[in-house]
C-alpha cells in the first residue's frame, strides 16, 4: 500500500516536472558572471575578459583537474557574450572579435571533452548588461538558435521586462526548448523579479517549465551576501523548498567559493549550505589558480554525494538555538540524512551538545561521518554527542540509517560501539560494514 502511493505520487511528479528528463539532480558546473562580469576588455585583460577563450581555459581545468568526474560538467557564459546587433536574419550572434568561432564551435569543444555548454539570454527588450534580448516574438527564432549551436542550457533573465511579458515569455521559451527537440536545460530569473514569493510567483508552475529558477537576488563575493541568500531561502523553506524535486531546483544562484571574500570555515558553509538546500552547483572562480584549500572544499566527494542525492528532497533548517548555533537537516535515500550545525558566532569554537533523538531521530544506533574531516562515530540516538562548531563555519555529518537495538545482539563489533556514551568521538576505527560500501 505505502509502496502503491509512493509510486503513484513519483509518478504524479514525473508528469508536472519539465518533461525534458534533464537535472535529475542538481546541476553542477561553472558560470561565468559572478567573477568575471561584463570584463569585455580582452585587449588589456585578455586573461579574464568574457571571450571563448576563458570558456575554453575553463572546460581544459574541469576535465583535467578532476572536477568533470565528480560532476561538474556544465560550462555556462552568461552576460555581455553577444554582438550588439542581431545577423540579417534576426539571431542572435556572438562578440565577432571575443568569439571569433562562434557558440557553435565552443559548444563542440566542450561535448568533445565531456562537457556541456550553456548560454544567456533574456526575456526583455535587453539583458541587464544592455546587450540584446529576447523579445516576445523572438523565442522561437532564438530558441531555434541555441538549438542548432548545439548550446545544453539557457539561464533566461529578466531585465527589460514587466510582469505581463514575463507571464507570456518564460512559458513559451520552455515550449520553444522543447519544439526544438534539443534537450535545453531551462533556467529561469523570473521569480527573483517577481519578489521570489507567492502569490506573485507560481512555483507550481515553475516547476513545471523550468528545470531551476533564481528566486533572490545575486550573489556576491562577501560572507555577508551569502549569508543573506542563505537566511532567505531557509526562512522561506515551507514554501520554496516542497516544490524542488528531480529535475526542478531553487537557484540561490553561484558558489563563490576559491574567490577572495570568504573564509576557509564560510566557504566549508557556503558548500554545506548549498548541499542542504538541494541547490545548483555552479563555480564562479578560477580554476586555473584556485587554490588547494578552496578545491578540497568544492571537490569533497561526500558534500558532493549529499547535494546530488537521487531523492532530491531540499532540506531545511530544523532550529535556531540561543547560542547562535543552526541547525540544517536533509532527508538522504537509502534512510540516510545529513546535518549540518552552522555558527553565528563571532567569538570561538563553540561547543555544541545535542543528540540524535533531540533532532527527531528514531530509536536505533547511528553512523556519523564528518564530511570536512573524515571522522567517524557511532552514536545511539539518545547519547549526547558534542560538535565544535567554528565562527561562521559549519560541522557537516552524514548520518546513516540506523541499527536497531533488538539486532544488536548479532553484531559484537557494533554491539561494542553502542557503548560509546557522552560526547561522540569521531574515530577512524568507528567505521566499519554499517557505512554503505561505495559511499567514500
Ligand atoms: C542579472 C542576473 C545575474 C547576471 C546579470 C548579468 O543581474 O541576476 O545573475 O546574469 O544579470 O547582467
Amino acid at each position: 500500500m505505502h509502496l502503491a502511493v509512493a509510486t503513484l505520487a513519483s509518478a504524479l511528479v514525473c508528469t508536472l516536472a519539465l518533461d525534458n528528463g534533464l537535472m535529475r539532480t542538481p546541476p553542477m558546473g561553472w558560470l561565468a558572471w559572478e567573477r568575471y562580469r561584463c570584463d569585455i576588455d580582452c585587449e588589456r585583460d585578455p586573461k579574464n575578459c568574457i571571450s571563448e577563450n576563458l570558456f575554453k581555459d575553463m572546460a581544459d581545468r574541469l576535465s583535467e583537474d578532476g572536477w568533470r568526474e565528480l560532476g561538474y560538467v556544465y560550462v555556462n557564459v552568461d552576460d555581455c557574450w553577444s554582438s550588439m546587433e542581431r545577423d540579417e536574419q534576426g539571431r542572435l550572434q556572438a562578440d565577432p572579435k571575443r568569439f571569433p568561432g562562434g557558440i557553435a564551435s565552443l559548444a563542440r569543444y566542450m561535448h568533445d571533452r565531456g562537457l556541456k555548454l550553456g548560454i544567456y539570454g533574456d526575456m526583455g527588450t535587453h539583458t541587464c548588461g544592455g546587450y540584446p534580448g529576447t523579445n516576445l516574438d523572438q523565442i522561437e527564432t532564438d530558441a531555434q538558435t541555441f538549438a542548432d549551436w548545439g548550446v545544453d542550457m539557457l539561464k533566461l533573465d529578466g531585465c527589460y521586462s514587466n510582469e505581463s511579458v514575463q507571464a507570456e515569455g518564460y512559458p513559451r521559451m520552455s515550449k520553444a526548448l522543447n519544439a526544438t527537440g534539443r534537450p535545453i536545460a531551462y533556467s529561469c530569473s523570473w521569480p527573483a523579479y517577481r519578489g521570489g514569493l507567492p502569490p506573485k510567483v507560481n512555483y507550481t508552475q515553475l516547476g513545471e517549465i523550468c528545470n531551476l529558477w533564481r528566486n533572490y537576488g545575486d550573489i556576491q563575493d562577501s560572507w555577508d551576501s551569502v549569508l543573506s541568500i542563505s537566511d532567505w531561502f531557509f526562512k522561506n523553506q515551507d514554501i520554496v523548498g516542497p516544490v524542488a524535486g528531480p529535475g526542478k531546483w531553487n537557484d540561490p544562484d553561484m558558489l563563490v567559493i576559491g574567490d577572495f571574500g570568504l573564509s576557509t570555515d564560510q566557504s566549508r558553509s557556503q558548500m554545506a549550505l548549498w548541499a542542504i538546500m538541494a541547490a545548483p552547483l555552479f563555480m564562479s572562480n578560477d580554476l586555473r589558480t584556485i587554490s588547494s584549500g578552496a578545491r578540497a572544499i568544492l571537490q569533497n566527494k561526500a558534500l558532493i554525494s549529499i547535494s546530488q542525492d537521487p531523492m532530491g528532497v531540499q532540506g531545511k533548517r530544523l532550529l535556531q538555538e540561543k547560542s547562535g548555533i543552526d541547525v540544517y537537516w536533509r532527508p538522504l535515500s537509502d534512510n540516510g540524512s545529513a546535518l549540518v550545525f552552522f555558527s553565528r558566532r563571532h567569538d570561538m569554537p563553540y561547543r555544541h551538545q545535542t543528540s540524535l533523538s533531540k533532532l527527531n531521530y528514531t530509536t536505533g544506533i547511528y553512523k556519523m561521518y564528518e564530511v570536512f574531516t573524515g571522522k567517524v562515530g557511532t552514536v545511539e540516538d539518545t547519547s549526547e554527542f558534542t560538535v565544535s562548531v567554528n565562527p561562521s563555519g559549519v560541522v557537516m555529518l552524514y548520518v546513516f540509517p540506523p541499527v536497531k537495538r533488538r539486532r544488536l545482539h548479532a553484531n559484537a563489533k557494533l554491539h561494542a560501539n553502542a557503548k560509546l556514551h557522552g560526547p561522540a568521538h569521531f574515530h577512524h576505527h568507528d567505521l566499519d560494514d554499517a557505512v554503505p560500501p561505495g559511499f567514500l
